[in-house]
C-alpha cells in the first residue's frame, strides 16, 4: 500500500487521513462500485495518496450474497445510516428512480455530504433542485456514470474539450436499445423477443420502457447538451421517439438501401439555436457509428477547434458503470483532501434563470432526410398520388422501392427523401394516411442522417 499522506484541509486546518464513502443501493451498479472500491483499494490509494474507505452500503436486501468481501458492519437496511452518518464524506446514490432516491439525495446534501450518482433520470428531471441545493450547501455532485456507462464523456465535455465551442453531440447512449436493434438486425428477430435478454444481463432500467421508449436517451441528452452548450437541463424539450415501432421489415429495407438503424440522441447547435432529439435513425452502413453494436455506446462530439472526436465503450453494466462512479468518488475525494471548493462554472450543469429554456429549436423546424414506408394499395396512380402530396409539401424524392405484387391489397412502398422540414413531412403524411384509396394504414417514418 502507498505511504499515506497526512492531508491538511486548507479551510478547516484538520488532518484527514481517509475519505469515507457510503452507498445507497446494492444492485447492479452498487455491486460494481463496491467491488472496485474493495478490490482496487490499494491501487486507488496508491494513485490518490490516501485511502478511500467503503463505510456503509444500504439496501433493502442485505442477505443476498453479491460475492464481495465486506467488513462486518458495512451492510445495513437503514438508508439513514448512510445519509446521516457523520463519518461519511461522500454518499453514492445508486437506487435509481425519482422517488426515494431523490429524498435520500436531498437529505444527504442537506447533511453536507458530497454526492455521486448514476441516476440520469433524477438529474435530468430534478437537476435544478439537486444542483441548486448542492450549491447552497457547498457540496459536489459527481455524475460521470449518468451518461455512457464506463465512457468518461462527462469529463471529456467538461474538461478535455473546455477550449472548444461545441457544434454538435450525437450518439448511441442506450445500451439496451442498441443491444435489441443489433440482435434484430443480425438475427432478423422481432423486438419483443430480445428485450428480456437485455434485462437479464442487467443493462435495462427497472422500467425498461425508459430504454426502449427513448426517455433514457433523452435524459442523457439533456445532461450532455447542458454541458456542451451551457443551456439549462431541458429534458422536457427533447423530442423523443423510441424503438418499439421498428420492425424486421424496416431493418431489411434499410439494409437494402445501405443503412443501419440506430437509436440516436442528437444535439446540434446552429444559428443560435440548439435542436434536441432522440429517435431511430438510418445511418450509412460504412459510418463508424453504424458498426457500434450490442450494449456498446458511442458519442461524437464536434468541437469548433478539435473537429470530430469519438468516445466509445460499454454504456451499461456493473463494472463499467462502477468504474465511472469510482472516478467521481476519486475526484471528489481529492477536492475534499485539498480543501478545494465545489466544482462550478464551465463543466458544471447550468442553473435555469427564469421562463422557458431559450434558444431551443422546435422539432417542427428541424430538417432531415426521411425514409417512408407506405402500406400502399397495389393499383395504378397510387405512386403518383403519394409523390404529388410530397411535392405539394416541398418534399423532394431521392429514391423509390416497391416490393411484391398484391392486386387489390397493400404492398410496402419505400421512399427516401432529400432534406425536408419536419413540419412539411408531418403535414404530408397526415394527408397521405387519410387517403383510403391510396394507403391501408399509418406510414412508417424513420429519419435518415448522412450525405445527401
Ligand atoms: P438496481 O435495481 O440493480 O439496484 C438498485 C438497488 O437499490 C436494488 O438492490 C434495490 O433493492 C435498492 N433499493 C431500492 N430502494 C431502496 C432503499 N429505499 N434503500 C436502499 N436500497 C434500495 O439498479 P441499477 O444498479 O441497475 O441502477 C442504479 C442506478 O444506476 C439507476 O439510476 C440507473 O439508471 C443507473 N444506471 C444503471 C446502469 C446499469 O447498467 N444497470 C448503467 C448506468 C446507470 P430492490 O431490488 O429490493 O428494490
Ligand atoms: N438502461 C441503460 C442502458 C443503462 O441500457 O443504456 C445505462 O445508462
Amino acid at each position: 500500500m502507498a505511504k499515506e499522506k497526512e492531508n491538511k484541509n486548507k479551510k478547516t486546518g484538520q488532518i484527514k487521513k481517509t475519505v469515507n464513502v457510503g452507498i445507497l443501493g446494492f444492485g447492479t451498479v452498487g455491486s460494481g462500485t463496491a467491488r472496485i472500491l474493495v478490490e482496487n483499494k490499494d491501487l486507488l490509494s496508491a494513485r490518490l495518496g490516501f485511502p478511500v474507505t467503503l463505510k456503509k452500503i444500504a439496501d433493502l436486501d442485505i442477505k443476498k450474497d453479491r460475492g464481495i468481501a465486506l467488513g462486518k458492519d458495512v451492510l445495513t437496511t437503514d438508508a439513514r445510516q448512510v445519509t446521516d452518518n457523520p463519518d461519511i464524506d461522500i454518499v453514492v446514490e445508486l437506487i435509481g428512480g425519482l422517488g426515494v432516491a431523490r429524498q435520500l439525495m436531498m437529505r444527504a446534501i442537506k447533511n453536507g455530504k458530497h454526492i455521486v450518482t448514476a441516476n440520469k433520470a433524477l438529474l435530468a428531471e430534478h437537476g435544478q433542485e439537486i444542483f441548486g441545493a448542492a450549491k447552497k450547501c457547498g457540496v459536489n455532485v459527481g455524475f460521470e456514470a449518468s451518461v455512457g456507462g464506463g465512457i468518461p464523456i462527462i469529463k471529456a465535455l467538461g474538461e478535455g474539450l473546455i477550449a472548444n465551442r461545441i457544434n454538435y453531440v450525437y450518439g448511441i447512449v442506450n445500451g439496451t436499445s442498441n443491444y435489441i436493434l443489433t440482435k434484430m438486425t443480425n438475427e432478423g428477430v422481432e423486438f419483443s423477443k430480445v428485450l428480456k435478454e437485455a434485462q437479464e444481463l442487467g443493462y435495462a432500467e427497472a422500467d425498461p420502457t425508459l430504454d426502449v421508449g427513448g426517455a433514457d436517451s433523452a435524459h442523457k441528452l439533456a445532461i450532455l447538451a447542458s454541458l456542451a452548450f451551457g443551456i439549462p437541463l431541458s429534458y422536457e424539450s427533447v423530442y423523443t421517439e423510441g424503438i418499439t415501432g421498428i420492425t424486421p421489415l424496416d431493418i431489411s429495407f434499410a439494409s437494402e438501401l445501405g443503412f443501419k438503424i440506430k437509436l440516436l440522441a442528437i444535439a446540434k447547435a446552429a444559428d443560435g439555436q440548439v435542436e434536441l432529439r432522440v429517435h431511430p435513425t438510418m445511418l450509412p452502413k460504412d459510418y463508424l457509428i453504424s458498426k457500434v453494436d450490442g450494449v456498446m455506446n458511442a458519442i461524437y462530439v464536434n468541437g469548433q477547434e478539435t473537429g470530430d472526436t469519438l468516445y466509445y465503450g460499454r454504456g451499461a453494466g456493473d463494472m463499467p458503470t462502477g468504474s465511472a462512479v469510482v472516478s467521481d468518488i476519486a475526484g471528489i475525494a481529492q477536492r475534499i483532501m485539498s480543501g478545494a471548493p465545489p466544482k462550478s462554472g464551465l463543466g458544471a450543469i447550468k442553473m435555469k434563470k427564469s421562463g422557458p429554456p431559450m434558444g431551443l429549436r422546435r422539432m417542427d423546424e428541424v430538417e432531415s432526410m426521411y425514409y417512408f414506408r407506405f402500406s400502399a394499395l397495389d393499383r395504378p396512380m397510387v405512386l403518383s398520388k403519394i409523390s404529388g402530396v410530397l411535392g405539394e409539401n416541398n418534399i423532394s424524392i431521392a429514391s423509390v422501392i416497391q416490393k411484391g405484387r398484391k392486386e387489390g391489397g397493400a404492398v410496402p412502398l419505400v421512399i427516401l427523401t432529400h432534406k425536408a422540414m419536419e413540419r412539411n413531412v408531418r403535414k404530408a403524411l397526415k394527408k397521405i394516411d387519410s387517403l383510403r384509396a391510396v394507403v391501408t394504414g399509418k406510414t412508417c417514418l424513420i429519419r435518415v442522417e448522412g450525405e445527401e
